[in-house]
C-alpha cells in the first residue's frame, strides 16, 4: 500500500544532557556557530520532506526557542524523553510523523527523505539501523564477568529519524511501557518495524568526546 499525506518532524530537545557535563541543556550547546537544535531543524527542513516542525524543549526555554525558531511549533517537553514525544504528538496533526533527537545534530537530510520514502512505500514504522562494528559480550550484573558473546550479525544500532504513521505512534504512546526509543513502543503493539540503512553522521552527541568529533566534522563541512 502506498501512503501519501503530510509529514511532521517532532524534535525532542528537552533533555539536560548530564553526560555532556555542560551547564546548558544539550540541544542548546553550540557547534560551530549553531546550536544542536538549530542544526537538527535545518537538516529536517533541508530534506524537503517535512511539512511541519514541532520542537520540545525545557519549559524555561520555550519563549526563547519560539523567538529563535519561528518556523517551528514549540512546546514544553517532559521529565522523560517519551513524555517529551507525547507532548509533541499532541501538537502534530499530520498523517506521518518523524521523531528525531536534537542530539543527532549532523544527520544528513537524505536520511529523513529515506525514512519518509519507506513510509510512503507502505511500511507502518521505519528505523535507520547500522551494523555493529565491535564484538559484543553479555556480562553479569556487576559488569565485570563475561557470560557470553552475542551474535552481532543480527544486531543493528538504531538511530533517528524514526518514522511512523501517526495513528500507530499515538496508539504506542497511549499504551506506554518501557522502551528507549519510539520504535520499541511500536514493537510492543506487534506492528512490524522496517529498517533502512543508517548513516555514521547520524550519531548521537552524548559525551564530551562525541562533541569533539562533531566539532572536527563541522570544520570539514562548514
Ligand atoms: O538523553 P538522550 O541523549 O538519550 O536524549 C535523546 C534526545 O531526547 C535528546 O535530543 C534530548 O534533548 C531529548 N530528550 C527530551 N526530553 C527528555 C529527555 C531527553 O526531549 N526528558
Amino acid at each position: 500500500m502506498l501512503t501519501g499525506g503530510s509529514v511532521a518532524a517532532l524534535i525532542p530537545a528537552a533533555g539536560m544532557g548530564v553526560r555532556l557535563g555542560r551547564q546548558t541543556p544539550k540541544a542548546f550547546v553550540e557547534l560551530a556557530g549553531r546550536t544542536l537544535l538549530r542544526r537538527s531543524v535545518d537538516a529536517a527542513l533541508a530534506s524537503g520532506v517535512v511539512d511541519r516542525l514541532v520542537v520540545m524543549v525545557p519549559p524555561d526555554l520555550v519563549d526563547r526557542t519560539r523567538t529563535e525558531l519561528p518556523e517551528a511549533v514549540v512546546v514544553a517537553g517532559g521529565a522523560e524523553r517519551s513524555d517529551s514525544v507525547r507532548a509533541g504528538l499532541a501538537a502534530a496533526d499530520t498523517d506521518l510523523v518523524l521523531v528525531h533527537d536534537a542530539a543527532r545534530a549532523l544527520t544528513p537530510p537524505r536520511l529523513f527523505a529515506a525514512v519518509v520514502q519507506a513510509l510512503r512505500d507502505g511500511a507502518p514504522a521505519v528505523v535507520p539501523g547500522l551494523p555493529v562494528a565491535d564484538t559484543l559480550k553479555r556480562v553479569g550484573s556487576d559488569g565485570d564477568r563475561v557470560l557470553g558473546t552475542v551474535d552481532r550479525s543480527e544486531l543493528r544500532a538504531v538511530q533517528t529519524p524514526q518514522g511512523f504513521t501517526a495513528p500507530i505512534l499515538r496508539r504506542a504512546h497511549e499504551r506506554g511501557g518501557d522502551a528507549t526509543d519510539d520504535a520499541g513502543l511500536v514493537e510492543a503493539l506487534g506492528v512490524p518495524v522496517h529498517v533502512v540503512p543508517g548513516d555514521d553522521e547520524a550519531f548521537k552527541i552524548t559525551t564530551p568526546f562525541d562533541l569533539r568529533i562533531a566539532r572536527l566534522l563541522c570544520r570539514e563541512q562548514d
